[in-house]
């Protein structure tokens, strides 16, 4: 029987066991891109445990002020790309996985184009989840985020919706969400997407779109947290 934490509710335990298992596979010296999420909340406080446990060494680039506010908060060093060349390893969740081909759309979060930069800058790119998350093709639940400048972002709505469905601004608190980076998100419902690899073509072909949310090639794992605790990997197929 797998003793859970108190407190957790089964998503968390699922979300736990996904982030400690990745948190195993850091070795002393990584260099390590930190995503951003709620289940990279577990991982940056297994990592935390395991550096003040066993004096584990690592640098880490984080993908939001957020994940940079916790990693610090449990002792693990910050750094970024001034400092580091590449990275070994990066960590982060996503809002779906395509079963078989591991492509993704992240960015519910907010966090799409610091955590593209990251994961395109490391040697390995592992991504934890929940089931909740795994879908048999893009789009099937999850909008794509689309990260826009704020110039111009009513011109950009038209572009997108005329190539991605229905463009929706996020807003926060009844005002549009603002991006660590000064951006805007417009979060578009295509519904099932036919083509990832040409929707994310034409999407980055629009001069006011700095970034979106589908994530094609690079993972190089996704590891599957259980409410029980247990943890199942998908590798790509073929
Ligand atoms: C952040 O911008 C996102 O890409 C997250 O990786 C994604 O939303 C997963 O977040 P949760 O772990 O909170 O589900």
């Amino acid at each position: 029987m797998t003793l859970g934490t108190p407190g957790d509710t089964e998503a968390d335990a699922a979300k736990r066991a996904s982030a400690t298992a990745a948190v195993a596979l850091v070795e002393n010296g990584m260099r390590l891109g930190l995503g951003s999420g709620t289940t990279m909340k577990f991982a940056v406080e297994a990592l935390g445990r395991r550096v003040r446990a066993e004096g584990l060494q690592v640098r880490c680039v984080a993908t939001s002020v957020r994940t940079e506010d916790w990693a610090r908060a449990d002792g693990v060093t910050v750094t970024d790309f001034a400092s580091v060349e590449r990275l070994d390893l990066a960590i982060d969740g996503a809002d779906e996985v395509e079963t078989g081909s591991l492509r993704l759309i992240k960015g519910l979060g907010g966090a799409l184009l610091r955590e593209k930069i990251v994961a395109e800058a490391a040697s390995r790119f592992v991504v934890i989840v929940d089931p909740s998350k795994i879908v048999g093709q893009l789009g099937e639940r999850a909008p794509v985020p689309v990260e826009v400048l704020q110039f111009g972002h009513e011109m950009t709505e038209r572009r997108l919706a005329a190539i991605a469905g229905r463009p929706v601004l996020r807003l926060l608190d009844g005002s549009p969400y603002v991006t660590d980076n000064g951006n805007l998100i417009y979060d578009c419902h295509t519904g099932v997407i036919a083509d990832p690899v040409e929707l994310g073509h034409r999407l980055g072909a629009i001069a006011g779109v700095v970034g979106h949310g589908l994530f094609l090639s690079g993972v190089e794992r996704v590891l599957i947290g259980e409410k029980g605790g247990a943890v199942r990997e998908m590798q790509r197929a073929g």
